[in-house]
């Protein structure tokens, strides 16, 4: 074994590289290795052998198939899996809580950020939600022309065009509308899925104009199989401006759309939360009552019975032949305020038949009476009909509750399927949310704080949105944590664009969208009632703050083989000079796929400054002049990692014996240098 310390790689992982890896692993007789010019191993796949593993039959030339194509799709997928020498820079004075906060807000695109992101968090993420430029006409989307490529990643690092631009208007006049945003699109979706953890689930907010696409795209990313389901949300009326077009026959467009899909079957495992909407009209099918020495009789009858309820009966003329019957009892309800509290008071006696559990099959039980059955820790109440059949008796109580309305209300409610009504309601509102102005596409914190209620697969893992916009998601997490107790993390990305509203009529407060969503969540935080929040919460309303930049090492890091004989003489520094030891920290928590939500302590050991992640993740001292005395002293430690600067030893025989140190007190500890 070498005494020399590894380097680390200091660049997102290739992508493709590792899928290949994959296929070699399923089928290594389709990928052929050779050893490059500069010595090192490469390894290609083999595709029309591996075309022809996966068919039963002779394999001759591309065959026709079902599926979606776009003119830059391959160039797309290239896009997506190419390494990028890029890094995540923290930025304390933007940031909130930094030292103990677990939520992440990255400034840049969302692309770099999802590949930065690959090997800290692959298989972490529980929760993504979307909400892209809808692709109107008017939207600007992001150039990935200027992600590095494949080839040349390490000579075009953070390099935008001669204007500065990184960011080009997608009109429909462009020939390439609809494949330029597929493309931009694909590139990230495929990234976030490896990002999901298999009981993961992803929402996709789109409009009618790139509904099918979309669906389309994600059928290919995470499979048709894992579609579940696309809601309809209805987010205005037929009124104002549009009811003049709807009177000229116009159909007005009152929704929009939340596709979902999930990460693998395994997010059918979890207990989804149904979603309740409040109804006004009574349900006629709870007629029974449950007299308490175990009769039945029937709901009609006991509001006669009751004095004040009964007078409202005549007064509004709803009895019929003496008795009064249920089908009038939403007239009953809508005038008479006795009738809705003695339902509301009598919500265990009033009940509805239903089919008995297979487990009460034995049961006996008398016609005419009702019986508690106890079973797997369930109570059900059951009863005989007149013609002998078992049957079970529903109380009312159970489909009445708060509702998940704009306006929770408790009373009747039906659990929610995949269209939102009332979500117009919330629409009246969002400008005012957050107490931020935007005017790019805000969505209702309700919709994205229900969205992750129902998927109840995130307990406390990681919620992500790569298209913050001002940070809703952001806000959405903190409410659904203050309510329900849970330590969902956010992390959030958005481009450093200026927004739309600044121009000489109403120019915006912020220079960038980055900076107005960090204000929105700062505002959100201290408008959400932390006091009377549940428990279990651990009111983290803070976010670490990163900025997308150039890799941290210079270029002579990436390519070793061009260094000097002189430049090795004057050990030259690798290390470009406007950088921080915190900008390295975070390099190399990066590339070595650590949590970068871990909590930092910085101290001073044998003089140097020495950084340690989550106590013994990882310990790093970038400082020159470590000597022998700081490394035992660092092993003593047994952290998992620990990382120095290559040229930071005091001398080479340090540097030499490093590894040898740690072997003899810390044989676990992972080396590396940078
Ligand atoms: C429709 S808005 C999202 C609005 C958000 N849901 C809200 O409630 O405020 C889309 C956002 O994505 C951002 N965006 C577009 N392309 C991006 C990219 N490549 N990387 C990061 N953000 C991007 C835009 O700047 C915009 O703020």
């Amino acid at each position: 074994m070498s005494d020399e310390i590894e380097k680390l790689k200091m660049h997102s992982p290739d992508l493709t590289a590792q899928n290949v890896d994959k296929i070699a692993a399923l089928f290594p007789g389709c990928v052929t290795e050779s050893r490059g010019p500069d010595g090192a191993l490469r390894r290609a796949v083999d595709f029309d052998l591996l075309r022809q593993e996966l068919s039963d039959s002779i394999v001759e030339g591309p065959q026709e198939r079902y599926h979606l194509d776009w003119p830059g799709k391959r160039q797309a997928l290239i896009t997506a899996n190419a390494p990028i020498a890029k890094t995540l820079r923290p930025v304390q004075a933007e940031s909130v809580d930094f030292d103990t906060t677990r939520n992440l807000f990255i400034e840049g695109d969302n692309l770099e950020a999802l590949k930065l992101l690959q090997s800290s968090f692959l298989g972490d993420v529980k929760v993504v939600y979307i909400d892209p430029p809808y692709n109107t006409g008017k939207d600007f989307i992001y150039n990935d022309k200027f992600s590095e490529s494949r080839s040349d990643y390490l000579e075009r690092t953070n390099q935008i065009d001669n204007d500065g631009n990184r960011l080009v208007a997608n009109t429909q006049a462009n020939g390439r509308f609809h494949s330029d945003w597929l493309s931009m699109m694909y590139a990230r979706l495929k990234i976030a899925a490896n990002l999901l953890d298999d009981d993961g689930v992803l929402f996709a907010s789109c409009d009618d104009w790139e509904a099918a696409n979309l669906k389309r795209l994600l059928d290919e990313v995470f499979g048709e199989s894992n579609y579940v389901d696309t809601i309809a949300l209805e987010i205005s009326t037929t009124s104002g401006p549009k009811t003049v077009n709807a009177q000229q026959g116009t159909i007005v467009k009152n929704v929009e759309f939340v596709h979902i899909f999930r990460k693998s079957p395994e997010f059918d495992k979890v207990q989804h939360l149904p979603l309740y909407d409040s109804v006004a009209s009574y349900d006629t099918h709870y007629s029974m009552w449950l007299h308490e020495d175990g009769s039945l009789g029937s709901l009609g009858e006991e509001l006669l019975k009751d004095e004040s309820v009964a007078k409202d009966i005549e007064r509004f003329d709803l009895k019929n032949r003496g008795s009064f019957s249920i089908n009038n009892l939403d007239k009953l309800l809508a005038v008479s305020e006795a009738a809705s509290d003695f339902i509301s008071k009598n919500l265990d006696r009033i009940a509805s038949i239903d089919r008995p559990p297979v487990s009460a099959q034995d049961q006996d039980c008398e016609p005419g009476r009702w019986k508690e059955f106890a079973v797997d820790h369930r109570t059900y109440i059951l009863t005989k009909l007149s013609n002998g059949k078992l049957k079970s008796l529903l109380p009312l109580r159970l489909n009445y509750r708060t509702s998940d309305d704009y306006r929770p209300k408790f009373g009747r409610t039906v659990i929610r399927g995949d269209i939102w009504k009332g979500f117009y309601q919330d629409m009246g509102n969002v400008a005012r949310e957050g107490g931020i102005a935007f005017s790019n596409g805000k969505k209702p914190v309700r919709l994205i704080q229900q969205l992750i209620k129902w998927a109840n697969n995130s307990r406390n893992g990681i919620v992500v949105d790569f298209f913050a916009g001002s940070g809703t998601t952001a806000e959405a997490v903190m409410k659904q944590n203050a309510e329900d107790g849970l330590n969902r993390k956010f992390f959030l990305i958005q481009l450093d664009e200026r927004p739309s509203e600044t121009n000489e009529s109403s120019p915006s407060d912020f220079e960038n969208i980055a900076q107005l969503s960090r204000e929105r969540i700062r505002n959100a935080a201290q408008m959400i009632d932390v006091e009377s929040s549940h428990v279990g919460w651990n009111k983290d309303v803070g976010f670490r703050t990163f900025k997308i930049d150039s890799s941290n090492m210079a270029d002579v890091y990436y390519t070793p083989d061009a260094t000097t004989q002189a430049d090795l003489l004057t050990r030259v520094d690798n290390i470009k000079p406007d950088r921080t030891p915190e900008d390295l920290l975070f390099q190399v928590l990066l590339d070595w796929g650590v949590d970068l939500t871990l909590p930092i302590t910085r101290e001073t050991v044998e003089g140097k400054t020495v950084f340690t992640v989550a106590g013994t993740a990882l310990i790093a001292c970038f400082d020159n002049g470590v000597d022998e005395a700081l490394v035992k002293t660092l092993a003593a430690r047994h952290p998992l990692r620990v990382v120095f600067k290559d040229t930071g030893f005091k001398d080479d025989a340090t540097k030499i014996n490093v590894k040898q140190i740690f072997k003899a007190l810390s044989p676990d500890t992972e080396v590396k240098a940078i």
